[in-house]
C-alpha cells in the first residue's frame, strides 16, 4: 500500500494514472447509488431575518487624496504620501512607486503618462525606449536630467498599469491632487505635458494633434503639450512637429 502521507507519491501515482486514461475517481467499496436518496433531503430553514444594512462610510479617494498632498512640506514627504495612498488600485500590480527622476527646481517639469515595465521595474520615469527618445529630444536643445541646463521628469500616475492599459478618468482624478503638490513643491518655470494623458490630466483637455505646440495655462504655469515619444516612435513623421515644439519651449526660455 502507497503511504498517504507521501504527498508527491501520490501525486506522480494520480498523474500516471491519468497519462494511462483514467478520468473518473472511484473508490476502494462499490456505492449503490440507485439506493441512494434522489435529492439530499431538504433542510428547515427558517427565514433569514436580513441583516441591518449598515450603510458603508463612502470614501472619497480624490479627497483622501487632496487631504495627503496638501499635508506634504517637500518632494520626500510628497513621495512618502504617495506611497501611502491605498486607494489607487494600480499599486496592487506595480512594483515600484516612480516618483520623479531629473533635477527638482529645474526651470522645465516634464509630466508623461505613467510608468511602463522597465520604469516600473527601475522605480524612475521615462527609461525605457521612449525615455531614451525623451534624452535625445531635449539634449538636442542642450537640456536634460542631468545636464547643465536640467529638466525634472514625473508623470500623472506613479503606478505601472496592468498590460500598459491606459489610465482610467477616475486613477487620473484621484492623483491629480499628488500632481499640482508636485509642480507646486517643484517650482518650475515651465511645464511640458507629453502626450493626452498628461494633457487631460493638467490640461483637462485631449486631443493633442490639435493641441501641440500650443501654449496653454495650468496650476498657475505655461504649459506646452507635446507629442509624447511612444508616439513619435510609432509615427517618425510627427517629429518634426516635435521638434517646432522643442524650439518654441526654447525661444520661452530664452525670451
Ligand atoms: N511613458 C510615460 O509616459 N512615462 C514613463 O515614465 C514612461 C513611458
Amino acid at each position: 500500500m502507497t503511504d498517504m502521507s507521501d504527498f508527491h507519491q501520490m501525486k506522480a501515482l494520480l498523474d500516471w494514472q491519468i497519462e494511462l486514461g483514467a478520468t473518473d475517481a472511484i473508490s476502494d467499496t462499490p456505492v449503490n447509488r440507485y439506493a441512494l436518496e434522489a435529492k439530499p433531503p431538504k433542510l428547515e430553514t427558517k427565514a433569514a431575518t436580513p441583516a441591518p444594512v449598515v450603510p458603508m462610510a463612502e470614501v472619497d479617494p480624490v479627497a483622501v487624496a487632496r487631504k495627503a498632498a496638501e499635508a506634504a512640506g517637500d518632494l520626500e514627504g510628497l513621495r512618502a504620501a504617495m506611497a501611502a495612498f491605498e486607494q489607487c488600485e494600480l499599486k496592487k500590480g506595480a512594483r515600484n512607486l516612480v516618483f520623479s527622476d531629473g533635477v527638482p527646481g529645474a526651470r522645465v517639469m516634464v509630466i508623461g503618462e505613467a510608468p511602463g515595465r522597465d520604469e516600473d521595474q527601475q522605480g524612475k520615469p521615462f527609461v525605457g525606449r521612449a525615455g531614451q527618445l525623451l534624452d535625445k529630444m531635449f539634449d538636442a536643445i542642450g537640456m536634460g536630467r542631468a545636464a547643465e541646463t536640467p529638466i525634472y521628469i514625473t508623470n500623472i500616475l506613479p503606478w505601472r498599469p496592468p498590460q500598459n492599459r491606459d489610465p482610467k478618468p477616475d486613477e487620473i482624478a484621484m492623483m491629480m491632487p499628488f500632481v499640482e503638490k508636485h509642480v507646486a513643491l517643484a517650482a518650475p518655470e515651465l511645464i511640458v505635458v507629453m502626450g493626452n494623458i498628461a494633457c487631460q490630466g493638467v490640461l483637462g483637455r485631449k486631443g493633442i494633434t490639435k493641441l501641440r505646440g500650443n501654449w496653454g495655462e495650468a496650476l498657475g504655469k505655461p504649459v506646452l503639450p507635446m507629442f509624447h515619444p511612444a508616439y513619435l516612435l510609432r509615427n517618425p513623421a510627427a517629429k518634426r512637429e516635435a521638434w517646432a515644439d522643442l524650439l518654441s519651449l526654447q525661444a520661452r526660455l530664452k525670451g
